[in-house]
């Protein structure tokens, strides 16, 4: 903190070499150290400066995802950082507690900056937490979840899929850096903030043992009261808080099975969604310390739209690299917000390719999923959504960024080669 109080990150982005296996260290990039970033923290209400120094040997930008802040301050294509300069955005952080991320978004670029390991988690608190695990690194654990691919020479493999049109695919998934992890467990319940953060797998995440787990928050914050369930899936750029009880000396295995895509039997081969993937051991120890019950209530759950029927004011058809049949022009606006509005959006993806739509500053929520209301772990804030081929997805926002007609927020498919083609546009807030 600096004598005002505020919370200042001093973050630099440089080469650096990581060992995933044995024999030679990969060449990587990271923030801070040689791969992924450190995890940020702050309270609802503090102000953060960011000094961001780029010593990488090329422009990037970094993006603060799922942040509610001024557009100027966003890290996407606009605020580009050159190699040897440093970057401070600023903001005051109001919007509940969460598990928000951040990465470069350079246009064109976003998939292999992210993929060399430039991303770290940004956790939000909020004042009065409610009995949830949250000692960080003992009960309360961060759970990065990455795929790659190495050369024979252990380089990162930084080439596509043959098919499939989804970019890289990894056949060797990490957790915060590393393969085959395991997690000793020494207390009776552990939260494990999950983030998909790989370029273009989508993750279906359930248990070894068919064990049930509790579901508490998703990408913007806790979900109004705990749910229960043997699987969650999150595309590329969602999270999910799971709690997991163990008994003593117990071990399982966070697994990821295949997802729920709809898509053909080509597609689906072709973008991994009929692997099983381990992710993560745990291994509890044979004396638990003990953890609260979980609350019955998380969060004020507010509903921006109460009539499931409200019809979209703005409709966005996702198929190959375009929305609406255009491709992102970093010089066109595509349209602007009121400041202060709710909208509703229809969101369709109407190829046989995943997709999903992630939305810049704001938090939504889902209004249904074909029609129909949507699933208990979709009802929380969110900011990154799976569409489905040919499900529209209703989703409802409110703008409260402050206006400002020059600078744009993004919206796009977060698997990043798609983003990169061009499945992304930009709105103002006015
Ligand atoms: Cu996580 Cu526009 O990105
Ligand atoms: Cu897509």
């Amino acid at each position: 903190r600096d004598p005002e109080g505020r919370r200042v990150f001093d973050l630099r982005a440089s080469p650096g070499e990581h060992r995933f296996r044995a024999g030679r260290p990969t060449p990587t990039w990271g923030i801070n150290g040689p791969y992924l970033a450190p995890t940020l923290r702050a309270a609802r209400g503090e102000t953060v400066v960011i000094r961001f120094r780029n010593d990488l040997p090329e422009t990037t930008t970094l993006h603060w995802h799922g942040m509610h802040l001024p557009a100027r301050m966003d890290g996407g294509p606009h605020q580009p950082v050159e190699p040897g300069t440093t970057w401070s955005p600023t903001w005051t952080v109001n919007q509940p507690a969460a598990t928000l991320w951040y990465h470069p978004h350079p246009h064109g670029r976003t998939a292999v900056h992210v993929y060399r390991g430039l991303s770290g988690l940004f956790i939000l608190d909020e004042p009065g937490a409610r009995g949830l695990p949250s000692q960080y690194g003992v009960d309360d654990i961060p759970v990065i979840v990455r795929d790659l691919n190495l050369t024979e020479h252990n380089e990162l493999d930084e080439r596509d899929r043959e098919q499939g049109g989804v970019g890289i695919v990894g056949d060797l998934v990490t957790v915060n850096g590393t393969p085959a992890p395991y997690l000793p467990v020494t207390t009776q319940r552990v939260r494990l903030r999950l983030l998909n953060g790989s370029n273009s797998r989508i993750y279906r995440f359930g248990f070894g043992s068919g064990r049930t787990f509790t579901v508490v928050g998703t990408d913007g914050g806790l979900l109004a009261a705990p749910y229960e369930t043997g699987r969650v899936q999150l595309s590329p750029g969602e999270r999910a808080e799971i709690v997991v009880a163990l008994r003593p000396g117990e071990r399982d295995a966070l697994r990821s099975f295949p997802p729920e895509t709809g898509l053909n039997p080509w597609d689906r081969r072709w973008t991994g969604g009929d692997d099983t993937l381990d992710v993560l051991e745990l291994r509890a120890a044979r004396r638990l310390a003990p953890s609260p019950p979980l609350p019955a209530r998380l969060a004020e759950a507010p509903r921006l739209v109460t009539d499931p029927a409200t019809p979209p004011v703005r409709r966005f058809e996702l198929s190959g690299y375009t929305i609406n049949g255009r491709a992102m022009d970093m010089k066109r606006i595509d349209f602007a917000v009121a400041q202060g509005s709710t909208e509703v959006w229809e969101v369709t993806a109407i190829d046989d390719a995943p997709h999903n739509f992630h939305v810049h500053d704001v938090q939504f929520q889902l209004v249904s999923v074909g029609g129909a209301p949507p699933p208990p772990e979709l009802r929380g804030w969110k900011d990154t959504v799976h569409t489905p081929p040919n499900v529209p997805v209703r989703i409802a926002l409110r703008f409260r960024g402050e206006p400002d007609p020059a600078t744009p927020y993004m919206f796009h498919c977060h698997i990043l080669n798609h983003e990169d083609q061009g499945l992304m546009g930009q709105y103002v807030v006015t």
